[in-house]
């Protein structure tokens, strides 16, 4: 089913913003996305009517707003496939769920111990290795891309070993929107005796998900960049793994008894979740997967794959425009990263800014995949589903006048 974009942008009172006198056009996705208004109301409903802290109180209100914080674990348990809401820890976003397995991982493996993973990750999911390999004397092993700038499947398997302990990977690029396969990936780790996470960041937004499937150990995301508050993000894990892990952190909630000398811990996921949770932060994520499941995840990601083809067009045939990574539309998101010939992307940026138009440059969090494409920094503009034909109209046109003005 096509998108209703008229529709879907009347949901997002941000996108009527005037910016420098211009529409926003908002293309800055892959850092965050915007608030549907129904996740507002459901704040507004929440503090007027039912806070308290959640699971210790034996009152009313304290029940309604257990229920409501463990029935927003339920809806993003079976929005990623989880086969249990006890699958979900939740977490302040997706690098502290990464953490978290690097910190409870530290105390299984031993030195000699090898992870693995990508040259093209975010630094959320590389520099945790990079320190846990580090501190704990492990090896760190990073697959190549290959020629076109993807994951490189040959590679992988030959730095496959049976001393690999964990393969971290993402599930799309933040940088090329490639789509990593994760299914074939998780399959030949299995195969080597080692544990997967994904780092679904970029993947939980924008196309169906299904951990199950994946058969993935962890899978790392954040509520913000799909449509929900900043400050609340997941750790899925398989119910018998996360049994084995050590707690993360340390203090209430996560324990069952604690006397002066000992402690002892609570089920998972909640020995993962010490101290009070982000109570209003996961009610608000649960409300926000009830509005993209209304959409339907198939139609988002539809929608984006029509605008991305639409985008890709039209940037092919500026000449100024240097594309990475793929330059077709098959197995990626719609995340594109660009140069503008003879333009610094900060300076790009700024001067689109002008026209309303917010697209990110920099690094994107990926330096060492900067250094294999030979660049300090891109532009990258990121798409969602309230995206239109006519913002990449206005983003084409701007980048003309950019190159015109600043090449
Ligand atoms: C692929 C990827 N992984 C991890 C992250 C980290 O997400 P967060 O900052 O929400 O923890 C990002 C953020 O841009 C990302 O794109």
């Amino acid at each position: 089913m096509a998108l209703d974009s008229k529709k879907i942008r009347k949901d997002f009172p941000i996108l009527s913003r005037k910016i420098n006198g211009r529409s926003l056009v908002y293309l800055d996705n892959a850092a965050t996305t915007q608030k549907p208004k129904a996740i507002l109301e459901k704040l507004k409903k929440h503090y007027e009517q039912s806070h308290a802290n959640v699971h210790r109180g034996v009152y009313a209100l304290a029940e309604e707003a257990t229920s409501e914080f463990e029935g927003a674990r339920k809806k993003i348990a079976d929005f990623v496939g989880a086969k249990s809401p006890n699958e979900i820890i939740f977490t302040r976003n997706a690098t502290e769920a990464v953490n978290l397995v690097a910190y409870s991982l530290a105390k299984k493996l031993k030195k000699g111990d090898r992870i693995l993973t990508a040259v093209s990750e975010h630094h959320s999911n590389f520099v945790p290795w990079l320190r846990l390999a580090k501190e704990s004397g492990l090896k760190l092993d990073i697959v190549k891309l290959t020629p076109t700038r993807d994951f490189n499947i040959r590679d992988f398997k030959s730095k496959l070993t049976r001393k690999t302990k964990l393969v971290a990977v993402a599930h799309v690029s933040n940088v090329s929107g490639y789509i990593y396969p994760v299914q074939k990936i998780a399959r030949e780790a299995h195969k080597a005796g080692a544990l997967v996470l994904v780092d679904g960041a970029q993947s939980a937004g924008h196309m169906p998900v299904d951990v199950k499937k994946i058969d993935c150990d962890f899978f790392a995301f954040s509520a913000h960049k799909m449509g929900g508050p900043s400050g609340a993000g997941a750790l899925y894990g398989k119910k018998e793994i996360l049994e084995k892990l050590e707690p993360f952190l340390s203090g209430g909630e996560m324990v069952r008894e604690v006397s002066t000398k000992d402690a002892s811990w609570n089920d998972a996921p909640w020995k993962f979740e010490a101290g009070t949770p982000n109570i209003e932060g996961a009610i608000l994520w649960g409300e926000a997967i009830d509005y993209l499941k209304k959409i339907g995840m198939k139609n988002i990601e539809r929608h984006e794959k029509e605008l991305l083809k639409y985008a890709l067009g039209k940037l092919k045939n500026l000449s100024f425009i240097n594309l990475h990574g793929m330059t077709g539309s098959i197995n990626r998101t719609s995340i594109i990263s660009f140069n503008t010939k003879g333009v610094h992307p900060h300076d790009a940026a700024t001067l689109l800014d002008r026209y309303g138009i917010c697209v990110r440059a920099g690094h994107h969090c990926a330096q060492p995949f900067m250094r294999e494409l030979g660049v300090p920094a891109t532009l990258r503009a990121s798409l969602w589903l309230y995206n239109t034909r006519r913002e990449i109209d206005i983003l084409i046109s701007a980048l003309r006048k950019v190159h015109r003005e600043l090449a």
